[in-house]
């Protein structure tokens, strides 16, 4: 194809090219290609050294060299600016493709759950605040006044008796009566109707304690006590309050019932039920016998309540003849078992985290 040049020369510049091509299909990556590049048409490239040769060539000769080495140069630069583009487009669409793994490791501990007895304290704090009633709080070691003398409960009841109740080392600060791990939330009513003039709305909840210790009775368990101190308050408010909490805190509009009963703090005093919730019922919507929770008696016991007896308002200066109150008090644990389906109570005191676990916030 080139004709009058020196052979020599035109050779060697065809021969690099091939050197040029061949080496050109083995490039993987840009750097690899910029290498090449020098190597044959960088400064001291290797077809850019033929061009020093054209001083040696006769100068007819030179014309048809350079038409020739240009070529050449221009046939590599196209070469490697193609494979550049190649090169690149290739990385671009990997880094398109790339799936980064953006799952992050959970190195935080286990941050543990809300008790259940918290859950229903708290779940019972927020339905009563809704009913208007504020929620306070009371000592676990209390007075012995507080927690019978000023209860209308005398030094021979039972209720204080030695089996029942915890005495703590230590002198009380009230009369010179003994300290106690109070028995009953029921001393929160004496300390608050000491506290704050009429008209009062409150409900306590906290750990009560008494030395019992058998399958169905653990020596530490929770109640809350409800107090209400107005004029003219009667004990169908009671029973409208208790119908109420009962229907918010179930989800269902369930009937309440009071039976007589007796506790020295009320008169009268009443023991209170719940229409069982939990009844299963047939097609016709009525309930049947067979219910686990309620034993097929429709209702569930929950607690006492009353009219606050003279006698307890008087020893808290509240005057009998201008206010009246009633008041109440149950066993949370209980309602927890009921709330969550809990089958033992004992489960809720245990402590395994296999239980607890099952609670989540
Ligand atoms: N304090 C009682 C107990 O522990 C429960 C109780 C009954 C509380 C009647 C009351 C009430 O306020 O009026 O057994």
């Amino acid at each position: 194809m080139l004709r009058g040049v020196s052979d020599d020369v035109t050779q060697a510049l065809g021969a690099e090219q091939q050197r040029f091509e061949a080496a050109l299909k083995e490039v993987g990556d840009a750097d690899a290609l910029y290498e090449l590049q020098v190597q044959y048409i960088g400064k001291k490239g290797s077809v850019s050294k033929l061009r020093g040769q054209m001083g040696k060539l006769a100068p007819e000769e030179r014309k048809a060299f350079g038409m020739a080495f240009n070529e050449v140069k221009k046939a590599i630069e196209a070469a490697l600016e193609e494979r550049k583009e190649a090169i690149l487009g290739a990385a671009r669409e990997a880094d398109l493709g790339r799936v980064e793994d953006l799952t992050m490791v959970d190195t935080l501990s286990a941050v543990g759950s809300i008790h259940p007895i918290t859950r229903t304290r708290r779940e019972l704090s927020r339905v009563f605040r809704k009913l208007g009633f504020d929620v306070v709080d009371g000592p676990h070691v209390e007075h012995e006044l507080y927690n019978f003398d000023k209860l209308n409960i005398p030094a021979d009841h039972p209720a204080r008796d030695m089996q029942d109740t915890f005495f703590v080392d230590g002198q009380s600060t009230k009369n010179d009566s003994n300290l106690v791990l109070r028995t009953h939330t029921s001393p929160v009513q004496i300390r608050t109707m000491l506290g704050r003039e009429p008209p009062i709305r409150i409900v306590a909840m906290g750990t009560v304690f008494r030395k019992d210790d058998d399958a169905t009775h653990s020596p530490m368990f929770h109640q809350i006590e409800g107090l209400c101190i107005d004029k003219g308050v009667t004990m169908a408010d009671l029973k409208a309050t208790l119908y109420r909490f009962v229907s918010a805190f179930f989800g269902s509009d369930l009937k309440v019932r009071l039976r007589p009963s007796f506790f020295p703090f009320v008169e009268p005093g009443a023991e209170f039920d719940m229409e069982c919730p939990f009844c299963p019922t047939n097609e016709a919507g009525e309930k049947l016998p067979s219910c686990s929770v309620c034993k097929g008696s429709c209702w569930i016991e929950l607690g006492g309540a009353g009219m606050v007896h003279p006698k307890v308002l008087q020893a808290c200066d509240v005057d009998p003849q201008e206010y009246t109150g009633w008041a109440f008090g149950f066993g949370i644990d209980r309602m927890a078992t009921l709330l969550h389906g809990v089958p033992d109570l004992r489960l809720l005191f245990d402590g395994d985290v296999r239980f607890l676990e099952q609670f989540p916030c």
